[in-house]
């Protein structure tokens, strides 16, 4: 806990973010996790999963936007994105945060351009899905998630599993019949709202897979299982069998790069698996949340600028 706690700190002081940023496309350290920084980059990447007989869900890295005109940019890559997916019959959809369609510039923008990416994606038959992110922006986020999803009905949303109220959250929601992607929470959270030991949010997250799966036998939840915990996996498909859930009405989801093997065993075993493809310049605070999930991830970026003041 203290040396993830000891990361997500220092993602908030530049003079580390920018080492990394600096250094990690150079040499290659970042690209464990990221698909590149262009869109030729990410689409061949997207291409070789789909080839492989995954869907991607493709995420232009960034967050906290702060003007108005960087927001409507953000959106219109993300229409792109969608264009170019459907253009080159690529199965999968875009994951976006709102932080980075202008929420913190204001509600109504973040709403709107939220409901013109999806929209577009309804004309284009495709599906968008929105991140959370930390505990501030959660009631706000599931205010727009409901609007856009009454409107268009192809939204899915990330539930966190550390969070005390993520059970009631998913009952409020049901009624929408959404595609669900549970995970465990990638954030510094408070006492007061997440649960802060490792056995407390995976006990939480089989029980909210359970209540997913649950919905998925009624039909009135898509349970998206969004870990690389092997145990939670095991879980699911548990669940699954018991519940005689079939295998196309949920499905797992993992990052790019992570637990390949986890990733290969779960689609050998005839389950859906979707790739979160994430690309683009803005990579710096993404990847520091991967190394906090995973110290150990550490010790290659450590050796890495170690390596830059020798020479
Ligand atoms: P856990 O952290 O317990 O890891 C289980 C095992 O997986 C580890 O022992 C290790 O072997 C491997 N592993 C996990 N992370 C690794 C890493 N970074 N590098 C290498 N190995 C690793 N969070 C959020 O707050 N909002 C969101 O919208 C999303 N969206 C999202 C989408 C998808 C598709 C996934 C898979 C995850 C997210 N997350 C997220 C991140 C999530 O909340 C969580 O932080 C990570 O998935 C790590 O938790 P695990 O469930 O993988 O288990």
């Amino acid at each position: 806990m203290l040396a993830r706690d000891l990361i997500l700190w220092l993602s908030t002081k530049p003079s580390v973010t920018n080492t990394i940023a600096r250094r990690g496309m150079k040499d290659g350290f970042a690209r464990r996790f990221i698909a590149g920084e262009t869109l030729d980059e990410v689409l061949s990447a997207c291409a070789t999963l789909c080839a492989q007989g995954r869907t991607v869900s493709l995420n232009h890295l960034g967050e906290n936007v702060s003007t108005e005109a960087a927001a409507n940019k953000v959106s219109d890559t993300y229409v792109h994105l969608l264009e170019l997916l459907h253009a080159r019959n690529l199965p999968g959809n875009t994951s976006i945060k709102l932080t980075q369609l202008g929420l913190v510039v204001g509600r109504d923008l973040c709403e709107n351009l939220t409901r013109s990416i999806a929209r577009r994606a309804q004309e284009l038959h495709l599906t968008i899905e929105i991140d959370m992110e930390g505990s501030a922006y959660i009631e706000v986020t599931l205010e727009i998630f409901e609007a856009v999803q009454r409107a268009s009905g192809n939204v899915a949303l990330a539930i966190q599993a550390y969070l005390y109220r993520s059970e009631s959250d998913l009952q409020r929601l049901e009624r929408l019949q959404p595609k669900i992607r549970l995970v465990k929470g990638a954030y510094r959270e408070p006492k007061n709202v997440a649960f802060q030991e490792k056995a407390a949010v995976d006990a939480n997250f089989k029980r909210l897979t359970t209540h997913l799966m649950e919905g998925a036998a009624r039909g009135t939840f898509f349970p998206a299982i969004g870990s690389h915990d092997p145990a939670m996996a095991a879980h699911a498909q548990a669940e699954a069998a018991r519940l005689q859930v079939p295998k196309d009405k949920y499905e797992f989801q993992m990052l790019y790069g992570i637990q390949r093997d986890l990733q290969d065993q779960v689609f050998r075993e005839g389950h859906r698996v979707q790739v979160y493809v994430s690309f683009g310049t803005d990579w710096c605070p993404w990847f520091m949340r991967r190394l906090a999930e995973r110290p150990a991830n550490c010790w290659f970026v450590l050796r890495s600028l170690l390596a830059e003041r020798k020479t």
